[in-house]
């Protein structure tokens, strides 16, 4: 049996007598669609202009799929992409989450219908939603399958077609999302610790500050809903921003404590990629040294639960992460919801 390398860190699961199989990334791919939509392009939609959107935001373009380009059509890219850098075959896999606010439909799961085009026979699929939060709640529900032995792969997959929800007519909100898939395969790794910690939180009090209120059990589509435009994103932008700082500068330490890490020991911070002051603000927190953040929010904007997993996936193809990297990610979301990982690449 192979014996794990010492590191200068504490496993946190060895605290609670952990007799389960550590989980890695085995691989990640990610997916945003050709059409390219600019701040120039926003100019001409609503009252804005290419100033503002980068001082306030950082966001310079977004990527919009095509109107016969599904969520589970940008999942499917993603997924195939992650699983071309493995060995193993769709049939191989156990079980496929999704992690999306913006489903094909409200039911059947968008996982079943990744997993039908991928052909992932042998899988399980469920579909989670934690919005923002989405891939790193997804990775702490699919590593609990490894850990316990009860699955030996995971598929996890966060996709979203945002442009779908968002309001155009809108400036506060039209101008910070985009669409876009990131995925990530799990597996055990012997040599490896992989995944060290997951903290997860959420905050139901905060719900109103971010939602779209039709289209549930709540509000059904109607005439009247639709013409109330209730089935877009509402949110309260400066709010939103001061819980997003403090809630992801709390789960980031947290993870790090439990780790007994110091920030200057990783080597990649990923945040979730929605606003750059609000980056910098939590980095500054945190005392994150240049060239520790991997920002990728100006190309991207805003992509919900897929944001951070298609920067994961950039940050390890352009080479800013190699295995043995511990690498730290962080989000926050509507719920509203939040988290941080710490990761041994
Ligand atoms: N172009 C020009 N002016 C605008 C625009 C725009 N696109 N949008 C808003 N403004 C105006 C406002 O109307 C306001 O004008 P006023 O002072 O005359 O009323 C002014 O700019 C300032 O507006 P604020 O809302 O105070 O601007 P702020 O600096 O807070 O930036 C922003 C707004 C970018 C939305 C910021 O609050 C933010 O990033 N919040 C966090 C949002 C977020 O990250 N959400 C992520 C979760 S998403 C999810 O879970 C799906």
């Amino acid at each position: 049996m192979t014996t794990l390398p010492k590191r200068t860190f504490t496993n946190p699961r060895a605290a609670h007598g952990f007799r389960g199989r550590p989980c890695s990334i085995l691989a990640v791919g990610s997916y945003v669609p050709e059409n390219v939509l600019t701040n120039a392009d926003l100019e001409k939609m609503v009252d804005t202009s290419d100033e503002w959107i980068t001082t306030r935001t950082g966001i310079k373009e977004r990527h919009i799929a095509a109107p016969t380009e599904f969520t589970s059509d940008l999942a499917v890219k993603a997924a195939r992409r992650a699983l071309e850098r493995t060995d193993l075959k769709p049939e191989q896999i156990d079980l496929v989450i999704v992690a999306t606010i913006t489903p094909d439909m409200p039911f059947p799961a968008t996982a079943c219908l990744v997993q039908e085009k991928i052909g992932a026979v042998r899988a399980a699929g469920f579909d989670i939603e934690a919005a923002c939060s989405g891939f790193i709640y997804g990775l702490e529900i699919g590593q609990q399958f490894i850990m316990s032995r009860t699955y030996n792969t995971v598929l996890v997959i966060a996709a979203e077609k945002l442009s779908t929800i968002t309001d155009w007519s809108d400036r506060n909100t039209c101008v910070l999302f985009g669409d876009g898939a990131g995925a990530a395969v799990l597996q055990n790794r012997p040599e490896a610790h992989g995944l060290l910690t997951v903290c997860m939180g959420a905050d139901g009090s905060k719900a109103g500050l971010l939602l779209m209120p039709g289209g549930g059990s709540r509000c059904p589509a109607t005439a009247e809903s639709v013409g109330k435009r209730m089935h877009f994103l509402r949110m309260e932008g400066r709010e939103v921003f001061k819980s997003a700082v403090n809630s992801m500068y709390n789960a980031a330490l947290e993870s790090l404590r439990r780790c007994s890490l110091d920030i200057r020991q990783i080597k990649c911070v990923i945040p979730h990629q929605a606003n750059q002051r609000i980056i910098e603000a939590v980095g500054e927190r945190l005392g994150v040294q240049d060239g520790q953040m991997f920002v990728n929010l100006h190309r991207y904007g805003n992509t919900s639960a897929a944001s951070v997993a298609i920067a994961l996936d950039e940050a390890v193809s352009s080479g800013r992460i190699e295995r043995g990297d511990l690498i730290l990610l962080m989000v926050f979301g509507a719920g509203l919801t939040w988290g941080a990982a710490v990761i041994e690449w």
